[in-house]
């Protein structure tokens, strides 16, 4: 087999698990988690989420860590090779692919978010999207009774926390005489605003929709009057990426997880303090601890919920990278007898610590103080972009020393985001090193150059978003189950039980008890497996086939999946052009050594 003289390695213990933090932590703790927390319960949410921590979550990082580790050996660091090793059939390489695939898919819409979180940090350091003087920033507490909205609900057999739409309220308008301000019998978009979107009317929504440029043309101006600023960031945050990339692993990778990861750790618990010296507001009923109770507070209520035990999962994949292939690639580059039981124990548990207790310290609590649990349960249901970008930093302008923390927090989000980008993108740049022979900057180039064209339609026409959805769906939800169930199958039940086993716990300094192989072979597949039926049967309509979707706007979304597919497909070239190469090479050397 010809091999690479030598192969990038980890300069540090402590750096490889920063690195591997850096992968873990990212947007997904500090913005989505918060989100479904609060969208799905609460405390109702943290069963099936800790449960999914431990059946799925820590064992799957244990297989990628091994599977990983292993194809390193094999001078493989990305799952096409890693597959091929483990199964040796010609579809292996193919369905490791989307160990590439979908990272970068991700990477794509990841990097045009983590721009404005660097572009926010500057915006709040200088006061940018400070409220115009003409705008009272009062807070708008919900106008109707938490019981009558829920009563309206039940009226209406509408779901806790689902959306209501303007006929619906017209419906129920006699039973909200209070909302109704001109007494005309009828709700208006206007007057249900503050129910529905309790943030729509202040500046900060204006500002991020300016920003985005999603808004009604109409609205612009204010702030921003073309795209060209929120584009500006991302190519510097697309470059930024390419950068840390073409550097390399350790001098790349890992250096800027060594500053990055210290640094978002200093924010986060500057932020966490700060939350829990708030005080309410005169005349707010809630307390910070009405929002950490919210959480805290143990609740069986939707455990017989097939949704909820699926938003958990999809969380802990997302939140712990695993189901990427990017997991394999750090992974790769350790020595073969490593540790890895510790090494991913001690990730996940720092991605744990960063996630539920100081993502949900910071947000959810900060929300509840200032617009009322209620509220913050609609901000929520509005997607994770709401509560992060345009109630935060409203909440920080009435704050003494505001524009300093609203800094702390978007400078945590863009640390937290590019460390996980860089992460994002190693499975291709990895791949294009070792298999098609590029050097790593060559590798680096390429990516960055994928990620900005692919990233155009999303930076400059996605206008509602629903483009950057497609992406975040199929390759950041749906992708991440399916891609594990795969790998998981592959390493546990075609490599099999026994050498799975022995690969995963050589050279550990803690034992990783037996329960964990029955765990991985049958609970995690069966749960799996499940969780994607169930999936497909519950929405293949509606999420498949966008029935209900107005035909534009489908149009563009089947573009969405066609862009997709079409690098699943030049992936596949590459993958067997690598192949083709690798025996070249071993043809041409064995015809070398039998001349000599
Ligand atoms: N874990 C990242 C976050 O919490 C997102 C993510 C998902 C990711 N899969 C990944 C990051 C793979 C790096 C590699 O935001």
């Amino acid at each position: 087999m010809p091999q690479p003289a030598t192969r990038e390695q980890w300069a540090s213990r402590l750096g490889l698990v920063l690195a591997m933090a850096g992968n873990a932590i990212g947007l997904g703790n500090f913005l989505r988690f918060p989100r479904l927390a609060v969208e799905n319960g609460g405390g109702a949410f943290m069963i099936p989420y800790f449960v999914a921590l431990l059946l799925l979550g820590i064992p799957v990082m244990w297989v990628e860590w091994a599977m990983g580790r292993y194809g390193g050996q094999h001078h493989h660091s990305t799952t096409p090779g890693m597959f091929g090793l483990l199964w040796k059939h010609p579809v292996a390489k193919y369905l490791g692919v989307l160990g590439i695939g979908f990272p970068l898919m991700i990477t794509i819409y990841y990097c045009y978010i983590m721009s404005w979180t660097l572009a926010y940090a500057i915006f709040a350091a200088t006061g940018y999207y400070a409220a115009p003087t003409d705008e009272t920033v009062a807070v708008k507490r919900l106008a109707v009774a938490p019981a009558e909205l829920k009563a309206l609900r039940t009226k209406l057999s509408l779901k806790e926390d689902a959306p209501i739409t303007q006929a619906q309220w017209n419906l129920a308008a006699a039973d909200f005489t209070t909302l109704d301000v001109d007494h005309n019998g009828e709700l208006s978009p206007a007057e249900t605003a503050v129910v529905s979107d309790p943030l729509g009317n202040f500046h900060t929504k204006r500002f991020l929709k300016e920003y985005r440029q999603n808004g009604d043309p109409g609205e612009s101006g204010r702030y921003f009057s073309s795209i060209w600023p929120a584009a500006c960031f991302w190519l510097i945050a697309v470059g930024l990426n390419t950068y840390v990339l073409a550097r390399g692993v350790s001098a790349g990778i890992e250096q800027l997880a060594k500053i990055a990861m210290p640094l978002l750790f200093v924010f986060a618990i500057v932020l966490c303090v700060r939350v829990l010296t708030l005080t309410p507001e005169p005349g707010a009923t809630d307390s910070v601890w009405t929002g950490l109770n919210y959480v805290w507070e143990p609740n069986t209520s939707k455990l017989m919920n097939f949704g909820t035990w699926l938003a958990a999962a999809g969380q802990i994949f997302f939140t712990l990278s695993i189901g990427t292939g990017s997991i394999h690639v750090y992974a790769s580059y350790l020595k073969r007898d490593d540790d890895i039981a510790l090494g991913s124990i001690g990730t996940a548990s720092l991605n744990e610590f960063a996630e539920v207790i100081l993502g949900a310290t910071i947000a959810i609590p900060m929300a509840v103080v200032t617009f009322g649990l209620l509220n913050t349960q609609a901000i929520a249901a509005q997607g994770s972009f709401d509560l992060g970008f345009v109630a935060m930093p409203l909440i920080f302008e009435r704050m003494p020393f505001g524009s300093l923390l609203a800094t702390f927090w978007f400078a945590l989000l863009f640390f937290a985001g590019i460390t996980s980008s860089v992460a994002l993108s190693s499975p291709l740049v990895a791949f294009l090193q070792d298999e098609l022979g590029t050097s790593r900057r060559t590798a680096a180039l390429i990516c960055g150059s994928v990620v900005f064209l692919f990233g155009i339609p999303i930076v400059f026409f996605d206008k509602s978003g629903s483009y950057l959805g497609q992406y975040d769906f199929w390759a950041g939800t749906f992708g991440l189950a399916l891609f594990t169930f795969i790998e998981v199958v592959i390493f546990a039940w075609i490599f099999g039980g026994t050498a799975m086993w022995e690969e995963m716990t050589r050279g550990n300094h803690v034992r990783i008890p037996r329960f964990f192989y029955y765990i991985i072979r049958f609970v995690a597949p069966l749960y799996l497996g499940i969780l994607l039926v169930g999936w497909f049967w519950e929405n293949f309509s509606s999420v498949v086939l966008l029935e209900g979707t107005a035909a534009p706007e489908a149009q563009f979304l089947w573009l969405a999946r066609a862009t997709m597919v079409l690098l699943l497909i030049v992936l596949c070239a590459g993958a067997w052009w690598g192949t083709v190469r690798r025996q070249r090479k071993l043809a041409s050397l064995s015809v070398e050594g039998g001349a000599a």
